[in-house]
């Protein structure tokens, strides 16, 4: 018997307006993100200024709305004074995270710039690690105030004349690591996000601040980092950090694909435990999340365990992702629109060569990978209103989640363009599905088209000289009477397209 799921979609079932940095990503300088990736002079694609014309086509299609930036791990032990005034005397440093040479030839002025050019904000790091208060303070007032002070008269200094009113910073990265340059306890680091936070919006109290909650879900200090941070910083800060990465490292494709409910699981905890402090301090404020790293990354494990340390930008998780990713990247963007209540910031971390939907090659081509497309699909179409749905869908049991529904799904209503989107995911490993949905309040809708990724090799990649994984347009989506079918391939990624006839 034909599998089949049903869905209910109403114009005032709403969860929230979607924030649009939930499309957000991420470049750090590590691998060949910076140098190679958005920098390469002397690449026939390269601009006046370095950057490659090729790359910055490939993220503006994808609409990237804010890009985190320097790091990650690289972040707690950089001197952003070292990234500013004339490259030639610029200093290399060591770069003791991912154990390379940093060039400094790109810093905050340059990425300000690229930044510019794809169309999206930054979201600033500044370092908690090696660093603290003062540089945090300084790098503000660097970036965001006008003229007429040191730091602001030094990037006037550099030329750059307006202030890069940078509004999102993050405070620090991942301190609960002990990998983390400047590891801290969560009282240590509480501690010092809070007062960091406090000068920087004395510097500029636009700004708005994300704290560092667990590096990841199974952190042995999860849950009560996060409270402890929260105790310390709540009224200083508007976001806090969640990170995660996923892999199929079993080679058990059900149980990859219902992952996505533990990002699910991770997402609700962490909003329980803001809402605990929220409680606990009788406070009107909420704190909202920031899902600020998330991706898949496993491939390139191993691998890099022999790269020779202090070279300058060597491939570094460089993950060739498979058709089988996309589907688990689709099921977790589905996963973060369900959250657009409480989820204001999300970074596919992150955008180039470094697990990355866009990849280069050194002096060559600039090419996409598998995942690249259910992540452009979500922002392009991802805008509007996240819907609350109604599902019921079959479901299946893999070796470690009960109850996974097959069909993983949203949908997001453009009230302005009266347009509406869904998203959805066809677990079965074996079975088409049957997708029917009820959109009878919305009157006089017709489906514009139906985009399908699918692939009979759950392993297949795309590589810069071929693209077995690309969409297609040629899903059968129908509408009649106000409800829409469609067969969902089995392992299928599908975007349904609807708007109102004119
Ligand atoms: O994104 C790669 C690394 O993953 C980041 O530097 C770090 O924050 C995380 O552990």
């Amino acid at each position: 018997m034909q599998k089949k799921a049903k869905m209910i979609l109403e114009k005032d079932f709403k969860i929230a307006e979607i924030d649009k940095r939930i499309y957000g990503s991420f470049i750090e300088h590590l691998g060949r993100a910076v140098y190679g990736g958005i920098y390469e002079p002397g690449h026939p694609q390269a601009d006046e200024n370095g950057f490659r014309q090729d790359v910055i086509e490939l993220v503006k299609e994808l609409q990237v709305p804010i890009v985190r930036y320097p790091g990650g791990n690289f972040v707690s032990g950089y001197n952003w004074e070292d990234g500013i005034g004339p490259k030639e005397s610029r200093p290399r440093r060591l770069e003791l995270a991912w154990r390379t040479i940093e060039t400094n030839q790109i810093g905050t002025n340059e990425f300000a710039d690229w930044a510019k050019l794809v169309n999206a904000e930054v979201n600033m790091a500044v370092n908690l690690g090696t660093r603290g208060i003062d540089a945090a303070r300084n790098l503000v007032e660097y970036c965001n105030h006008p003229s007429g002070s040191y730091y602001s008269d030094l990037r006037i200094s550099h030329g750059y004349k307006d202030p890069h009113k940078i509004k999102t910073w993050s405070l620090g990265n991942e301190m609960d690591g002990p990998w983390q340059i400047g590891h801290k306890t969560a009282e240590e680091y509480g501690r010092i996000a809070a007062e960091a936070a406090k000068v920087m919006k004395w510097v500029d109290p636009t700004i708005e601040l994300v704290a560092c909650g667990s590096s990841f879900q199974d952190m042995p200090t999860f849950a009560e980092w996060e409270a402890t941070v929260l105790d310390h910083t709540y009224d200083h800060i508007e976001y806090l950090s969640l990170h995660q990465y996923y892999g199929n490292k079993d080679n058990d494709v059900a149980n990859y694909l219902a992952l996505s409910l533990e990002m699910d699981d991770f997402i609700r905890s962490v909003i329980s435990i803001a809402d605990y402090i929220k409680a606990k301090k009788r406070s009107k404020k909420k704190i909202n999340l920031a899902f600020d790293e998330w991706n898949v990354w496993f491939h390139s494990i191993e691998g890099d365990k022999l790269i020779e340390p202090w070279q300058e930008a060597p491939a570094q998780l460089e993950d060739i992702y498979t058709f089988e990713d996309a589907l688990l990247v689709g099921c977790m963007l589905v996963t973060i629109i369900k959250h657009a209540d409480r989820l204001k910031i999300a970074c596919l971390a992150q955008l180039v060569n470094v697990i990355a939907p866009i990849m280069t090659e050194n002096s060559g081509k600039a090419w996409k990978q598998s995942i690249f497309y259910p992540f452009m699909h979500a922002s392009v179409y991802g805008r509007g209103v996240a819907l609350n749905p109604i599902i019921s869908s079959p479901k299946y049991d893999s070796r470690d989640f009960t109850d996974v529904p097959v069909l993983e799904s949203t949908a997001v209503y453009n009230e302005e363009n009266e347009q509406l989107t869904i998203f959805a995911v066809n677990r079965d490993v074996e079975d088409e599905l049957l997708f029917e949905c009820d959109i009878r309040n919305f009157e006089g809708y017709k489906v514009v088209e139906h985009i399908v990724l699918e692939n009979d090799n759950l392993k297949q990649s795309n590589s810069a000289t071929d693209t077995p994984i690309a969409p297609h347009s040629n899903g059968n989506a129908a509408i009649e009477s106000g409800m829409v079918t469609a067969s969902l391939p089995k392992l299928s990624w599908n975007v349904i397209r609807l708007e109102k006839r004119k």
